[in-house]
């Protein structure tokens, strides 16, 4: 009895130290939506260096914001031998028969920044708290304008974010609820009637589209002169295209303009008094997460998640871990990005 007991144990060990061992260069697959913005060209520089450094293989692709792109590129991943798969969706319900594959061949997909929809194969989800992100950019808007103790009325446009990107409604909703009472008051209008999500979207996130779009705004509600005191934007990308828009067609007042992301030429932005806040999202915390994940999830362990609740994909609620946002300014964007590293001061100059 004791024989075999003692070989159960040197096969456990072995077994042990084999897996062990051969965490060493296995494989883990980052498909990330596109290069052109410059956040996911950080997450996914970021999540290299952190995995590599770790000791795994990493495959990063990026897809050009094109769904069958990025369908293609998870479908080799798993089927090239990656252990985990991470994915920023390029649209959240689009990559159902990449994760059926991932499911039969029992590899976990961790869902990153964005959640997966429609599915039971995603394992875990890691992002910043979007619907925090909303409410700051709303909280930022109520206190520029002293929206509790002016008599107003303001006068307020929305850009919000893709509607195949579920993060937007989030962010969405976060900031209307903050500024929602003031609408119902009568203290905040918004000229263009564009209110609900639908009418504000962004498709693709694409400055282009939102500058498009804040062009025909201007045209048909403000050429007579009047001033828009705020015009909440969910990100920066977006930000960018209706201050374009505002530069070449406004002449008031300068708006309260929101963003997130911190991107360079939204920060630059900032310091020209153009935007007036954005959301710093430090996303070598986000990487840094997803890779701890990773490791747990291949050793076996217990995996870090901080929300069992929230993020309900149509299918299953994904446990999920949520970083923390902070808002951005003229004020502290120095320390923020300049003292933490993460841009150098001739990045912004
Ligand atoms: C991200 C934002 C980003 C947007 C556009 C969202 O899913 O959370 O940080 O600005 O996509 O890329």
């Amino acid at each position: 009895m004791k024989k075999v007991f003692a070989l159960v144990m040197a096969l456990v060990m072995a077994l042990g130290l084999c897996s062990f061992a051969s965490a060493e260069g296995q494989k883990v697959g980052v498909s990330m939506p596109t290069k052109d913005l410059q956040r996911w060209n950080q997450d996914g520089e970021n999540m290299q260096k952190l995995l590599e450094e770790a000791g795994y293989t990493v495959d990063l692709q990026f897809a050009s914001n094109d769904v069958q792109q990025q369908l293609n590129q998870v479908t080799n991943m798993i089927n090239s031998g990656c252990e985990v798969v991470v994915i920023a969706a390029i649209e959240g319900s689009s990559l159902g028969s990449a994760l059926d594959l991932a499911k039969e061949k029992g590899i976990p997909v961790i869902a990153y920044d964005r959640l997966l929809m429609d599915s039971d194969a995603v394992s875990y989800y890691a992002t910043f708290d979007n619907y925090m992100v909303g409410t700051k950019q709303g909280t930022y808007i109520k206190e520029a304008l002293d929206l509790e103790n002016a008599e107003g009325p303001f006068a307020l446009e929305i850009t919000a974010g893709d509607p195949g990107d579920n993060n937007a409604r989030y962010f969405y909703q976060g900031a209307i609820d903050v500024l929602q009472p003031y609408l119902d008051a009568g203290k905040l209008t918004v000229k263009s009637g564009q209110i609900d999500f639908t009418d504000v979207a962004t498709p693709t996130w694409k400055t282009e589209v939102a500058q498009t779009r804040a062009d025909g705004i201007l045209a048909s509600y403000y050429s007579d002169g009047s001033s828009i005191d705020a015009w909440l934007c969910s990100n920066d990308s977006t930000a960018l295209g209706v201050t374009n828009a505002l530069d070449a067609n406004y002449d008031g007042d300068w708006p309260i303009i929101t963003g997130q992301d911190c991107d360079i030429s939204n920060v630059k932005n900032m310091i020209a008094g153009k935007q007036a806040m954005s959301v710093f999202k430090d996303t070598r915390t986000l990487a840094a997460q997803v890779v701890k994940m990773v490791g747990q999830i291949l050793a076996g362990e217990t995996v870090d998640v901080n929300d069992t609740e929230t993020y309900n994909n149509n299918v299953i609620v994904v446990p999920s871990f949520l970083c923390e946002p902070v808002f951005a300014d003229v004020n502290n964007y120095a320390e923020l990005l300049l003292d933490s590293g993460y841009y150098t001061a001739d990045q912004l100059q």
